[in-house]
């Protein structure tokens, strides 16, 4: 691929990217998809990670958190992220992780072997003897069963959006800043989505749909995303010829509910059914025009196995994406749907006790060895943990190799998790633990999380927004955005309902 002049090679310096915490990179993650696929993947609780252009260690900072037994490790080319990232780590007081200013390119084995290496958001946007670099880093640094992630934009979805980036590059390249680049790119989209008039209906949508998304994303993805010289979307079956190159093999993809076939119509899934893995990806991408893909790869003398017998879940975790409630159940209890985030949910004895318990516990994990524990009679436990893995495979459940803890009840002195408290000082992005972003978008959530330090009881905690309030550095409302009284009832209420809020994100420690 050709160099042009519309970036220079120091983007990142000028135009950082904030990064963020992705949850499926998580080797407690990352470990649970090799599980399921019958590879016995290295412990989290006890393990090296490599992240490859880690930015400012916005996902690698908290992780290290999370695994305090686990050392990691992350590089990256901008100098200026790096040192930024660090600053931040040793203000967090983090020991285990150290970004490095380092170039793919010059990753050598003296870095260590590594049991899981990230490398989200680079690939499709480096030069092919970085990409090279990357799969290499693979084949030389993993540890024998090792996991190794990466992320790419996939054709043909991404034919559709490199349309508007061709277009965008077009009208800014006689542009100097990023500032006059972003602006104009924004505005090109703008226009083109208010005025499109063609007899293709497809083409209008594209452009209000992507309008749309734009809209709602930061001036750095805009920037790296489509005005960044390099981005090179590739079919899956071109990413799996060059890993096979690289001596590495596929193993699957982070989001494995993605890789089943059952989600098309019941004539495509019957063609899809008998179809060997590596093809029925590329069908199924080219049924969903996807456009990006978080493939996990492993060296080429680890045994794969797609068959997912159902025990393969016993040494997992699970937990409910969001409450689950009780619709209706017919008169003897053997079967009940359940209202869930919108969608209806119908669950046949026993599997309905064990929804029943994980909903005690929501938004907590909870072992699967234990949640059936008390099911006796082997084929029924069988039939409850391929019935889990079915719900993890459809979405609705999430699995877990070894969860982070987090309090699922507001104890006597809430305290807010450590990473969060430190990254409220930089800005208002914070990690749950779940390893995912949350903006703290209300002045009186932050004022919160800064005091939920482990001394304040709900009560101090109180207390602490109505002397905000008192002396003129807060306004705060209830949720429907009204006033009414400002008393002890009105700030307890609001401290109670963002309690329970932070609960349900797992921000809370203790
Ligand atoms: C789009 S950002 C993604 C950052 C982060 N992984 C995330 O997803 O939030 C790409 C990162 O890769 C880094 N990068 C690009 N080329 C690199 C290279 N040759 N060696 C090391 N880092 C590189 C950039 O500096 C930048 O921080």
């Amino acid at each position: 691929m050709t160099k042009d002049t519309t970036t220079t090679s120091n983007d990142y310096d000028t135009v950082p990217y904030p990064g963020g915490a992705f949850p499926g990179t998580h080797p407690s993650h990352l470990a649970m998809v090799g599980r399921l696929c019958q590879v016995e993947t290295p412990e989290p609780k006890n393990c090296r990670v490599l992240e490859l252009g880690c930015a400012v260690g916005a996902n690698i900072a908290p992780m290290a958190i999370s695994l305090p037994d686990s050392e990691f490790v992350g590089i990256d080319l901008s100098a200026k992220q790096v040192e930024y990232g660090n600053q931040m780590i040793k203000d967090a007081g983090i020991k285990n992780v150290e970004l490095k200013h380092l170039d793919i390119t010059e990753v050598t084995p003296d870095l260590g072997k590594f049991d899981y290496i990230i490398c989200h958001g680079v690939y499709s946007w480096v030069p092919a003897n970085v990409q090279e670099a990357i799969l290499k880093a693979g084949k030389e640094l993993l540890t024998d069963k090792g996991i190794q992630y990466v992320s790419y934009n996939t054709l043909p979805g991404w034919n559709l959006r490199g349309v508007i980036r061709d277009m965008m590059r077009y009208h800014v390249q006689h542009l100097e800043t990023p500032e006059e680049k972003i602006a104009q790119a924004r505005g090109l989209l703008e226009f083109l989505s208010k005025s499109v008039k063609t007899g293709s209906e497809a083409y209008a949508t594209l452009m209000k749909d992507e309008a749309e998304l734009l809209r709602k994303r930061g001036d750095y993805y805009i920037y790296h995303e489509h005005l960044e010289a390099e981005n090179e979307p590739l079919y899956f079956h071109q990413f799996v010829d060059r890993v096979d190159k690289a001596g590495l093999r596929y193993v699957a993809d982070t989001a494995v509910s993605t890789m089943v076939a059952q989600m098309f119509d019941d004539d495509a899934a019957e063609i899809l059914r008998d179809v060997p893995v590596l093809q029925r990806e590329q069908y199924m991408d080219f049924l969903r025009a996807r456009m990006f893909r978080c493939s996990l790869l492993a060296h080429q003398t680890v045994d794969v196995s797609y068959r997912m017998h159902p025990s393969v879940i016993e040494p997992l975790h699970v937990r409910l994406h969001q409450p689950a409630f009780i619709e209706q159940s017919n008169e003897d209890q053997s079967m009940t749907t359940w209202q869930y985030g919108g969608q209806k949910w119908t669950t046949a004895a026993p599997f309905t006790g064990v929804i029943e318990k994980l909903q005690r516990g929501f938004p907590g994990w909870a072992s699967v060895k234990e949640l059936t524990a008390d099911i006796e009679d082997a084929e029924l436990r069988q039939s409850v943990m391929e019935s889990l893995l079915m719900s993890h495979m459809q979405g609705l459940v999430a699995l877990s190799y070894s969860p982070v803890d987090f309090c699922t009840k507001v104890s006597d002195a809430p305290t807010c998790n450590e990473m969060a408290r430190t990254q409220l000082k930089y800005g208002n992005k914070v990690t749950t633990l779940l390893h995912s972003d949350y903006f703290v978008a209300q002045p009186q959530q932050r004022l919160l999380l800064e005091h939920m330090d482990g001394t304040n009881s709900s009560e101090q905690l109180a207390k602490v927004l109505a002397d905000a309030v008192n002396q003129g550095h807060l306004q705060v409302s209830d949720k429907d955005g009204k006033v009414e009284n400002l008393d002890d009832d009105f700030y307890t209420s609001i401290v109670n309902r963002e309690l329970e809020r932070f609960v349900a994100l797992a921000m809370l420690a203790g």
